[in-house]
């Protein structure tokens, strides 16, 4: 694993932006596996600034998300389709065509994983973009997660659905499950960029990188892959 700490966010967000940049100037054609919360919001910004100021085009650019939670339509406000369109979609050159969210609306939900998983299988992920939970949770993918998972519908942990009570009107409202990306699937990605800040992923942030490698903590996984970066700020690493 490449570790990165850094003392001011901006300097974070730039850097970890910088290899998704960089990537796409090398590659036209690159296909990103993209995450949503808070974690990556940063990310997207300088993205949207390179596409701006003409050093970037996404035109040709493939994008996979991990997940999304199961009841929501692409319109609910909290959705992760809606996310991602207000956090970036809609401020880039992307064609919405090129773009994918595992729908958590579908009527036949088994036919949606089928159709992700098929998708995964298509487009092999150049850069993943991971945020972490409090519980070590990557995509939607609770502790005790399989290793060998692929797309799967998930009961969301009680820690996870109250971390992201944040964005709903109650905490009743969060959905009690999602669809997400598997671990197996996540691991396929060719290269995979972390993000975590705020004190409240130290403990995550600590087991991930120095723990036992154990579906109870699913991103110590990660430790097993050959091209992970993870970007850390000062609290979150403070337990390294
Ligand atoms: C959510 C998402 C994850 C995300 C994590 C952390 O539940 N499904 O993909 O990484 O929680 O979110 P945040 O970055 O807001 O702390």
């Amino acid at each position: 694993m490449n570790i990165y700490v850094f003392e001011q966010l901006e300097d974070l967000y730039q850097a970890a932006a910088k290899r998704i940049i960089d990537k796409i100037k090398m590659n036209p054609y690159t296909t990103l596996g993209l995450a949503t919360g808070s974690s990556p919001l940063g990310i997207y910004k300088k993205l949207i600034e390179g596409y701006i100021n003409k050093e970037i085009s996404f035109q040709n650019v493939k994008t996979l998300n991990l997940d999304e939670y199961v009841g929501l339509r692409p319109t609910h406000p909290q959705s992760y389709a809606n996310f991602m369109k207000k956090e970036l979609f809609s401020n880039i050159d992307i064609l919405e065509e090129n773009t994918f969210i595992p729908s958590g609306a579908a009527s036949n939900l088994e036919s949606e994983i089928r159709y992700y998983d098929a998708l995964l299988k298509k487009h092999k992920i150049d850069i993943q973009l991971l945020g972490i939970g409090r519980n070590g949770h990557i995509g939607f993918n609770e502790p005790g997660t399989p290793f060998t998972s692929t797309t799967h519908i998930i009961e969301l942990d009680p820690r996870t659905r109250n971390d992201n009570a944040r964005f709903f009107k109650t905490p009743e409202e969060v959905p009690s499950k999602a669809i997400t990306m598997g671990i197996y699937s996540i691991m396929q990605a060719s290269e995979i960029i972390l993000i975590a800040t705020g004190s409240q992923k130290a403990y995550a942030v600590k087991e991930m990188i120095a723990g036992k490698i154990d579906s109870k903590l699913p991103a110590s996984i990660l430790q097993t892959h050959n091209n992970v970066h993870v970007y850390l700020d000062h609290l979150s690493s403070k337990e390294l």
